[in-house]
Protein backbone atom coordinates (compact mmCIF):
# COMPACT_ATOMS: atom_id res chain seq x y z
CA UNK A 1 0.00 0.00 0.00
CA UNK A 2 1.33 3.43 -0.63
CA UNK A 3 -0.19 6.80 -0.44
CA UNK A 4 -0.59 8.75 -4.12
CA UNK A 5 0.32 12.87 -4.31
CA UNK A 6 -0.80 15.01 -7.38
CA UNK A 7 0.55 18.44 -7.02
CA UNK A 8 -1.05 20.91 -9.99
CA UNK A 9 -1.22 18.50 -12.64
CA UNK A 10 -2.03 19.78 -15.73
CA UNK A 11 -2.86 18.06 -19.29
CA UNK A 12 -4.04 19.45 -21.76
CA UNK A 13 -4.62 17.67 -25.65
CA UNK A 14 -3.65 19.62 -28.33
CA UNK A 15 -5.31 23.12 -27.14
CA UNK A 16 -7.92 21.84 -25.32
CA UNK A 17 -6.67 21.39 -21.69
CA UNK A 18 -8.66 18.64 -20.04
CA UNK A 19 -6.95 17.95 -16.04
CA UNK A 20 -6.65 21.92 -14.77
CA UNK A 21 -4.50 21.90 -11.81
CA UNK A 22 -5.68 19.10 -9.86
CA UNK A 23 -3.97 18.53 -6.48
CA UNK A 24 -4.82 15.45 -4.70
CA UNK A 25 -3.51 13.51 -1.61
CA UNK A 26 -4.69 10.05 -1.00
CA UNK A 27 -3.53 7.95 2.00
CA UNK A 28 -2.45 4.97 2.52
CA UNK A 29 -4.91 2.47 2.39
CA UNK A 30 -7.34 5.14 1.43
CA UNK A 31 -10.49 4.34 -0.73
CA UNK A 32 -10.83 7.79 -3.28
CA UNK A 33 -13.83 7.84 -6.02
CA UNK A 34 -13.39 10.39 -8.93
CA UNK A 35 -16.78 11.57 -9.38
CA UNK A 36 -18.01 13.79 -12.44
CA UNK A 37 -19.76 13.76 -16.00
CA UNK A 38 -18.66 12.38 -18.88
CA UNK A 39 -15.49 14.13 -20.50
CA UNK A 40 -14.26 16.22 -16.98
CA UNK A 41 -11.15 14.52 -17.18
CA UNK A 42 -11.59 11.23 -14.89
CA UNK A 43 -9.99 9.13 -16.89
CA UNK A 44 -7.44 10.95 -17.99
CA UNK A 45 -6.19 11.47 -14.43
CA UNK A 46 -6.20 7.65 -13.51
CA UNK A 47 -4.23 7.35 -16.39
CA UNK A 48 -1.32 9.74 -15.45
CA UNK A 49 -1.40 8.07 -11.95
CA UNK A 50 -0.54 4.89 -13.79
CA UNK A 51 2.15 6.22 -16.41
CA UNK A 52 0.18 5.89 -19.11
CA UNK A 53 -0.19 9.83 -20.08
CA UNK A 54 2.88 12.25 -19.37
CA UNK A 55 1.70 15.61 -17.92
CA UNK A 56 1.91 18.85 -19.13
CA UNK A 57 3.18 20.67 -15.35
CA UNK A 58 2.98 19.34 -11.83
CA UNK A 59 4.11 16.31 -10.06
CA UNK A 60 2.65 12.80 -9.31
CA UNK A 61 4.33 10.77 -5.90
CA UNK A 62 3.26 7.20 -4.99
CA UNK A 63 4.37 6.06 -1.87
CA UNK A 64 6.94 9.19 -1.24
CA UNK A 65 8.96 8.69 -4.50
CA UNK A 66 8.48 11.49 -7.07
CA UNK A 67 7.18 9.14 -10.51
CA UNK A 68 6.15 12.58 -12.97
CA UNK A 69 7.88 15.79 -12.69
CA UNK A 70 10.50 17.81 -14.92
CA UNK A 71 13.19 15.63 -13.88
CA UNK A 72 11.35 12.57 -15.45
CA UNK A 73 8.98 10.26 -15.69
CA UNK A 74 8.83 6.72 -14.13
CA UNK A 75 7.32 3.68 -17.15
CA UNK A 76 4.12 2.24 -15.56
CA UNK A 77 5.27 -1.41 -15.32
CA UNK A 78 8.10 0.37 -13.11
CA UNK A 79 4.72 2.01 -10.57
CA UNK A 80 3.46 -1.35 -9.12
CA UNK A 81 -0.03 -0.33 -9.74
CA UNK A 82 -2.68 -2.85 -10.62
CA UNK A 83 -5.60 -1.07 -13.27
CA UNK A 84 -9.01 -2.83 -13.93
CA UNK A 85 -10.84 -0.92 -16.88
CA UNK A 86 -14.25 -1.07 -18.00
CA UNK A 87 -14.10 -3.08 -20.82
CA UNK A 88 -12.68 -6.52 -19.15
CA UNK A 89 -9.52 -6.65 -21.27
CA UNK A 90 -9.09 -10.56 -20.07
CA UNK A 91 -7.31 -12.16 -22.74
CA UNK A 92 -9.85 -14.12 -24.48
CA UNK A 93 -7.48 -17.24 -25.69
CA UNK A 94 -5.39 -17.48 -21.77
CA UNK A 95 -7.67 -19.76 -19.58
CA UNK A 96 -8.79 -17.62 -16.12
CA UNK A 97 -5.64 -18.66 -14.25
CA UNK A 98 -3.74 -18.33 -16.87
CA UNK A 99 -4.75 -14.51 -17.54
CA UNK A 100 -4.45 -14.01 -13.06
CA UNK A 101 -1.08 -15.42 -13.60
CA UNK A 102 0.55 -12.80 -16.08
CA UNK A 103 1.42 -10.42 -14.28
CA UNK A 104 3.55 -12.70 -12.23
CA UNK A 105 4.98 -14.32 -15.40
CA UNK A 106 6.04 -11.12 -16.55
CA UNK A 107 7.73 -10.75 -13.08
CA UNK A 108 9.45 -13.96 -13.48
CA UNK A 109 8.25 -15.21 -10.19
CA UNK A 110 8.87 -19.21 -9.49
CA UNK A 111 5.68 -21.08 -10.91
CA UNK A 112 5.24 -22.72 -7.06
CA UNK A 113 4.76 -19.24 -6.22
CA UNK A 114 2.22 -18.15 -9.31
CA UNK A 115 0.38 -21.04 -8.67
CA UNK A 116 0.07 -20.56 -4.98
CA UNK A 117 -1.01 -16.87 -5.62
CA UNK A 118 -3.43 -16.79 -8.48
CA UNK A 119 -4.87 -19.35 -6.28
CA UNK A 120 -5.59 -17.37 -3.06
CA UNK A 121 -6.18 -14.08 -5.46
CA UNK A 122 -9.11 -16.02 -7.35
CA UNK A 123 -10.23 -16.73 -4.00
CA UNK A 124 -10.85 -13.27 -3.25
CA UNK A 125 -13.02 -12.86 -5.91
CA UNK A 126 -14.71 -15.98 -5.17
CA UNK A 127 -13.83 -17.51 -8.70
CA UNK A 128 -11.61 -20.15 -7.24
CA UNK A 129 -13.92 -22.92 -8.65
CA UNK A 130 -13.29 -21.32 -12.63
CA UNK A 131 -9.39 -21.47 -12.65
CA UNK A 132 -9.51 -23.47 -15.97
CA UNK A 133 -12.58 -21.93 -17.59
CA UNK A 134 -12.59 -20.10 -20.89
CA UNK A 135 -12.79 -16.19 -20.84
CA UNK A 136 -15.64 -16.98 -23.73
CA UNK A 137 -17.46 -19.38 -21.07
CA UNK A 138 -17.64 -16.85 -18.17
CA UNK A 139 -20.70 -13.81 -17.67
CA UNK A 140 -19.92 -10.06 -17.71
CA UNK A 141 -19.38 -10.02 -14.13
CA UNK A 142 -17.14 -12.94 -13.98
CA UNK A 143 -15.14 -11.37 -16.41
CA UNK A 144 -14.67 -8.32 -14.39
CA UNK A 145 -13.85 -10.34 -11.69
CA UNK A 146 -10.66 -12.12 -13.26
CA UNK A 147 -9.59 -8.48 -14.35
CA UNK A 148 -10.22 -7.31 -10.32
CA UNK A 149 -7.96 -10.50 -9.51
CA UNK A 150 -5.22 -9.90 -12.18
CA UNK A 151 -5.17 -6.60 -11.07
CA UNK A 152 -4.31 -7.73 -7.52
CA UNK A 153 -2.50 -10.73 -7.76
CA UNK A 154 1.19 -8.91 -7.47
CA UNK A 155 0.27 -6.82 -4.74
CA UNK A 156 -0.21 -3.19 -6.17
CA UNK A 157 0.48 -0.33 -4.20
CA UNK A 158 -2.45 0.77 -4.99
CA UNK A 159 -5.42 -0.25 -7.48
CA UNK A 160 -6.97 1.89 -10.08
CA UNK A 161 -10.58 0.93 -11.34
CA UNK A 162 -12.04 2.89 -14.41
CA UNK A 163 -16.09 2.23 -14.44
CA UNK A 164 -15.67 -1.21 -13.52
CA UNK A 165 -19.02 -1.25 -13.39
CA UNK A 166 -20.39 0.19 -15.85
CA UNK A 167 -20.95 -2.64 -18.28
CA UNK A 168 -22.45 -4.75 -16.05
CA UNK A 169 -26.52 -4.82 -15.67
CA UNK A 170 -28.24 -2.95 -12.55
CA UNK A 171 -28.36 -6.33 -10.34
CA UNK A 172 -24.50 -7.61 -10.99
CA UNK A 173 -23.55 -4.22 -10.98
CA UNK A 174 -24.67 -3.85 -7.34
CA UNK A 175 -23.39 -7.69 -6.21
CA UNK A 176 -20.17 -6.72 -7.24
CA UNK A 177 -20.23 -3.06 -5.74
CA UNK A 178 -20.58 -4.89 -2.64
CA UNK A 179 -17.60 -7.40 -3.51
CA UNK A 180 -15.44 -4.29 -4.09
CA UNK A 181 -16.08 -3.25 -0.85
CA UNK A 182 -15.56 -6.49 1.37
CA UNK A 183 -11.71 -6.71 -0.76
CA UNK A 184 -11.07 -3.38 0.14
CA UNK A 185 -11.84 -4.24 3.52
CA UNK A 186 -9.80 -7.76 3.66
CA UNK A 187 -6.75 -6.21 1.88
CA UNK A 188 -6.76 -2.17 2.78
CA UNK A 189 -4.95 -1.68 -0.59
CA UNK A 190 -5.06 1.87 -1.52
CA UNK A 191 -7.87 2.39 -4.34
CA UNK A 192 -8.80 4.82 -7.04
CA UNK A 193 -12.08 4.47 -8.18
CA UNK A 194 -13.46 6.51 -11.19
CA UNK A 195 -16.93 6.62 -12.18
CA UNK A 196 -20.07 9.10 -13.18
CA UNK A 197 -22.47 7.12 -11.11
CA UNK A 198 -22.93 9.46 -7.74
CA UNK A 199 -24.33 5.97 -5.98
CA UNK A 200 -21.25 3.64 -6.59
CA UNK A 201 -19.15 6.72 -5.47
CA UNK A 202 -20.72 7.35 -2.14
CA UNK A 203 -21.40 3.59 -1.01
CA UNK A 204 -17.77 3.05 -1.47
CA UNK A 205 -15.22 5.76 -0.64
CA UNK A 206 -13.88 6.85 2.46
CA UNK A 207 -14.04 10.60 0.15
CA UNK A 208 -15.03 11.64 -3.09
CA UNK A 209 -13.35 14.22 -5.40
CA UNK A 210 -16.27 15.74 -7.44
CA UNK A 211 -14.67 16.83 -11.35
CA UNK A 212 -16.18 19.00 -13.39
CA UNK A 213 -14.45 20.41 -16.53
CA UNK A 214 -11.04 19.40 -15.46
CA UNK A 215 -10.56 20.36 -11.85
CA UNK A 216 -11.96 19.27 -8.48
CA UNK A 217 -14.90 21.16 -7.45
CA UNK A 218 -15.12 19.50 -3.68
CA UNK A 219 -13.48 16.70 -2.14
CA UNK A 220 -14.67 15.36 1.67
CA UNK A 221 -16.46 12.81 2.65
CA UNK A 222 -19.83 11.32 1.02
CA UNK A 223 -22.19 12.30 3.72
CA UNK A 224 -20.47 16.11 3.71
CA UNK A 225 -20.73 16.15 0.13
CA UNK A 226 -24.33 14.99 -0.26
CA UNK A 227 -25.54 16.96 3.09
CA UNK A 228 -22.79 20.36 2.25
CA UNK A 229 -22.18 20.34 -1.40
CA UNK A 230 -19.62 23.34 -1.82
CA UNK A 231 -21.22 24.63 -5.12
CA UNK A 232 -24.18 24.66 -7.02
CA UNK A 233 -22.85 21.91 -9.88
CA UNK A 234 -21.82 19.32 -6.91
CA UNK A 235 -25.37 20.32 -5.60
CA UNK A 236 -26.76 19.28 -9.12
CA UNK A 237 -24.66 16.21 -9.80
CA UNK A 238 -25.01 14.28 -6.56
CA UNK A 239 -28.27 13.95 -5.33
CA UNK A 240 -29.29 16.08 -8.04
CA UNK A 241 -30.89 18.82 -6.66
CA UNK A 242 -33.00 21.52 -9.13
CA UNK A 243 -31.46 24.69 -9.71
CA UNK A 244 -32.95 28.30 -9.95
CA UNK A 245 -31.51 31.57 -10.89
CA UNK A 246 -32.78 34.21 -8.93
CA UNK A 247 -32.25 36.68 -5.97
CA UNK A 248 -32.54 36.66 -2.00
CA UNK A 249 -34.77 39.82 -0.69
CA UNK A 250 -34.83 39.09 2.83
CA UNK A 251 -36.16 35.32 3.92
CA UNK A 252 -37.94 35.40 -0.09
CA UNK A 253 -35.90 34.11 -3.26
CA UNK A 254 -37.35 35.61 -6.48
CA UNK A 255 -37.33 33.46 -9.02
CA UNK A 256 -38.67 35.45 -12.52
CA UNK A 257 -42.26 35.45 -11.78
CA UNK A 258 -42.26 33.21 -8.44
CA UNK A 259 -41.48 33.93 -5.21
CA UNK A 260 -40.38 31.37 -2.56
CA UNK A 261 -40.22 31.83 0.91
CA UNK A 262 -36.93 30.47 2.34
CA UNK A 263 -37.12 27.29 5.26
CA UNK A 264 -35.66 29.01 8.70
CA UNK A 265 -32.60 27.04 8.66
CA UNK A 266 -31.67 28.16 5.59
CA UNK A 267 -29.22 31.62 5.57
CA UNK A 268 -29.50 33.85 3.18
CA UNK A 269 -27.77 37.12 2.24
CA UNK A 270 -29.34 39.88 0.11
CA UNK A 271 -28.77 39.67 -3.41
CA UNK A 272 -28.23 37.50 -6.57
CA UNK A 273 -28.14 33.92 -5.51
CA UNK A 274 -28.65 30.32 -7.45
CA UNK A 275 -30.60 27.79 -4.96
CA UNK A 276 -30.42 24.17 -5.10
CA UNK A 277 -32.94 22.28 -3.81
CA UNK A 278 -33.40 18.30 -3.97
CA UNK A 279 -36.79 17.00 -5.81
CA UNK A 280 -37.58 15.42 -2.32
CA UNK A 281 -37.12 18.96 -0.35
CA UNK A 282 -40.07 20.60 -2.19
CA UNK A 283 -43.62 20.40 -0.83
CA UNK A 284 -46.87 20.41 -2.59
CA UNK A 285 -48.95 21.61 -0.67
CA UNK A 286 -50.86 25.28 0.53
CA UNK A 287 -48.24 27.55 0.46
CA UNK A 288 -45.56 28.54 -2.11
CA UNK A 289 -45.99 29.61 -5.76
CA UNK A 290 -48.97 28.12 -7.86
CA UNK A 291 -47.05 26.01 -10.63
CA UNK A 292 -48.64 24.47 -13.42
CA UNK A 293 -47.80 20.40 -13.52
CA UNK A 294 -45.68 18.76 -16.88
CA UNK A 295 -45.89 15.56 -16.44
CA UNK A 296 -46.85 13.22 -13.21
CA UNK A 297 -44.14 10.22 -13.08
CA UNK A 298 -44.71 7.03 -11.14
CA UNK A 299 -41.42 6.04 -9.37
CA UNK A 300 -42.86 3.22 -7.21
CA UNK A 301 -42.12 4.25 -3.49
CA UNK A 302 -42.94 7.75 -4.67
CA UNK A 303 -43.96 9.91 -7.37
CA UNK A 304 -41.97 12.25 -9.45
CA UNK A 305 -43.93 15.16 -10.47
CA UNK A 306 -42.43 18.04 -12.84
CA UNK A 307 -43.65 21.34 -13.17
CA UNK A 308 -43.14 24.72 -15.20
CA UNK A 309 -41.24 27.05 -13.95
CA UNK A 310 -40.00 29.84 -16.31
CA UNK A 311 -37.89 27.97 -18.78
CA UNK A 312 -36.89 25.42 -16.84
CA UNK A 313 -38.40 22.35 -15.01
CA UNK A 314 -38.81 21.74 -11.71
CA UNK A 315 -38.79 18.30 -10.27
CA UNK A 316 -40.39 17.51 -7.06
CA UNK A 317 -40.49 14.16 -5.57
CA UNK A 318 -43.17 12.69 -2.72
CA UNK A 319 -46.50 11.01 -1.62
CA UNK A 320 -48.81 10.25 -4.73
CA UNK A 321 -51.44 12.96 -5.12
CA UNK A 322 -54.27 13.88 -7.26
CA UNK A 323 -53.34 15.79 -9.67
CA UNK A 324 -52.98 16.32 -13.52
CA UNK A 325 -50.54 18.18 -16.04
CA UNK A 326 -51.94 21.18 -17.10
CA UNK A 327 -53.42 21.46 -12.93
CA UNK A 328 -51.56 24.19 -10.81
CA UNK A 329 -50.36 23.34 -7.10
CA UNK A 330 -48.88 25.29 -4.83
CA UNK A 331 -44.75 24.13 -4.27
CA UNK A 332 -42.87 25.40 -1.01
CA UNK A 333 -39.07 24.86 -0.20
CA UNK A 334 -38.34 22.59 3.04
CA UNK A 335 -35.19 22.83 2.68
CA UNK A 336 -32.36 24.18 0.13
CA UNK A 337 -29.17 25.32 -0.23
CA UNK A 338 -28.33 29.20 -1.56
CA UNK A 339 -25.38 30.15 -3.29
CA UNK A 340 -24.10 33.79 -4.02
CA UNK A 341 -23.12 35.08 -7.15
N1 LIG B 1 -6.11 10.97 -26.55
C1 LIG B 1 -6.91 12.04 -26.56
N2 LIG B 1 -6.81 12.99 -27.51
C2 LIG B 1 -7.59 14.08 -27.52
N3 LIG B 1 -8.55 14.33 -26.59
C3 LIG B 1 -8.70 13.43 -25.62
C4 LIG B 1 -7.91 12.23 -25.54
N4 LIG B 1 -8.30 11.54 -24.46
C5 LIG B 1 -9.29 12.26 -23.89
N5 LIG B 1 -9.53 13.39 -24.56
C6 LIG B 1 -10.52 14.43 -24.22
O1 LIG B 1 -10.26 14.85 -22.91
C7 LIG B 1 -11.44 15.08 -22.18
C8 LIG B 1 -11.43 14.28 -20.89
O2 LIG B 1 -11.46 12.91 -21.22
P1 LIG B 1 -11.53 11.77 -20.13
O3 LIG B 1 -11.46 10.47 -20.87
O4 LIG B 1 -10.49 11.99 -19.09
O5 LIG B 1 -12.96 12.00 -19.52
P2 LIG B 1 -13.78 11.13 -18.47
O6 LIG B 1 -14.10 12.03 -17.33
O7 LIG B 1 -13.07 9.87 -18.17
O8 LIG B 1 -15.13 10.84 -19.27
P3 LIG B 1 -16.03 9.49 -19.39
O9 LIG B 1 -16.94 9.49 -18.19
O10 LIG B 1 -16.82 9.72 -20.65
O11 LIG B 1 -15.12 8.32 -19.45
C9 LIG B 1 -12.58 14.73 -23.11
O12 LIG B 1 -13.11 15.91 -23.66
C10 LIG B 1 -11.93 13.88 -24.18
O13 LIG B 1 -12.59 14.02 -25.40
MG1 LIG C 1 -13.48 7.86 -18.58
Amino acid sequence: MADVQLIGVHKAYGATAVVKGISLRIESGEFISLLGPSGCGKTTTLRMIAGLETLDAGTISIGGELVDSEKGHVPPEKRALGMVFQSYAVWPHKSVAENVAYPLLLQRKPSSEIAQRVTQALEWVRLGAFAQRMPSQLSGGQLQRVAIARALVANPRVLLLDEPLSNLDAALREELRGEIAALRARLGTTMIFVTHDQHEALALSDRVAVMHQGVIEQIDSPQKIYQSPSTPFVAGFVGGANRLEGRVEGRSFICGAHTFELPERVTAVDGPATLAVRAEELELGSTGPSLPLLARLFLGSATEFRFTLGESVLRVVGPARDVKPGESVRVALQHARLYPR
